[in-house]
C-alpha cells in the first residue's frame, strides 16, 4: 500500500516529501479553505514541491459541464493533476468524459461498494471511500475497503482504491490488510506512525552506553 498525503498545507507536504514516503497528495475544498490561500496558486505550490506524484484538486460545480471546465483548467497545471469529482450523476458523466481525454480523475465521497463499482466503470483512475466518516455514523468504515477490494480483485478492476478519511494508524494498518491501493493520511498520523516508545527508549540507552565506552568522536 502507498501513501499520499491528505492536506492542502505546503509545510506539511514538504515536511512529508522529505521522508521519501508521499506517493501522491490529496486535496479538498475544505482543506484548501483551512489555508486560507488561493486555491489555484496553492496547487501550483504544491506541484513545484513534489514533482511528479499524482495531486488530486477537486472540481466545485455539481453540472457535468462545468466540471469538465473546471477540472480542464485544474488539468492544464500539470499533467500530474488528478481531478477530483464528488460521487454524482453529473460527476460520473465528468469522469467518462476525462477518462476518454486521458485525464486522470479521483471520486470521492465514496460510501457503498456501488458507488465503488460505478466509478471505476465510468473510468476512475481511483475512487477513495470514506472510512472514518462511516465510523463516525456506527458503521464499520473499513469493511467498505475490504468489500470493494474484494470486487475490484474479482472482476480484475484497475481503479485503485484511496483509503481516505483516515483517522488514526489503526486505520492506516487496516486499510493494508483490507486490500487498499493507497492511503491518504494526514500528517499528523504519518508523524505518529513514526513513533513508538520502545524506538524513543532504545536510542536513549545505546547513547547513554556509548557516552559510558568513552568513544572517540565521530
Ligand atoms: C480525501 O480525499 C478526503 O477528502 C479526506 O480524507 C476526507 O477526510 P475527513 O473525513 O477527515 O474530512
Amino acid at each position: 500500500m502507498k501513501f499520499f498525503i491528505d492536506t492542502a498545507n505546503v509545510e506539511e507536504i514538504r515536511k512529508a516529501h522529505e521522508l521519501g514516503v508521499v506517493a501522491g497528495v490529496t486535496t479538498n475544498p475544505s482543506l484548501i479553505a483551512k489555508e486560507g490561500r488561493d486555491f489555484f496558486e496553492t496547487i501550483k505550490e504544491i506541484i513545484t514541491i513534489v514533482g511528479d506524484v499524482p495531486i488530486s484538486a477537486e472540481v466545485i460545480s455539481l453540472k457535468a459541464d462545468e466540471m469538465v471546465e473546471q477540472g480542464k483548467k485544474l488539468a492544464a497545471l500539470s499533467p500530474n493533476i488528478v481531478i477530483k469529482l464528488p460521487m454524482t450523476t453529473e460527476g460520473l458523466k465528468a469522469t467518462s468524459v476525462f477518462s476518454k481525454l486521458g485525464i486522470k480523475t479521483n471520486v470521492t465521497l465514496i460510501f457503498s461498494s456501488t458507488q465503488a463499482l460505478l466509478a471505476a466503470r465510468a473510468g476512475a483512475t481511483f475512487v477513495s471511500p470514506f472510512i472514518g466518516r462511516l465510523d463516525d455514523i456506527n458503521q464499520i468504515g473499513m469493511n467498505l475497503i475490504k468489500e470493494i477490494a474484494d470486487i475490484f480483485r474479482i472482476h480484475g478492476i484497475q481503479s485503485e482504491i484511496i483509503a481516505a478519511s483516515v483517522r488514526h494508524s489503526a486505520h492506516v494498518i487496516e486499510a493494508a490488510l483490507a486490500g487498499s491501493h493507497i492511503a491518504t493520511v494526514p500528517y499528523k498520523v504519518i508523524e505518529s506512525m513514526t513513533k513508538h516508545p520502545l524506538t524513543d527508549a532504545g536510542i536513549e540507552k545505546f547513547l547513554a552506553d556509548w557516552e559510558g565506552a568513552k568513544q572517540s568522536q565521530f
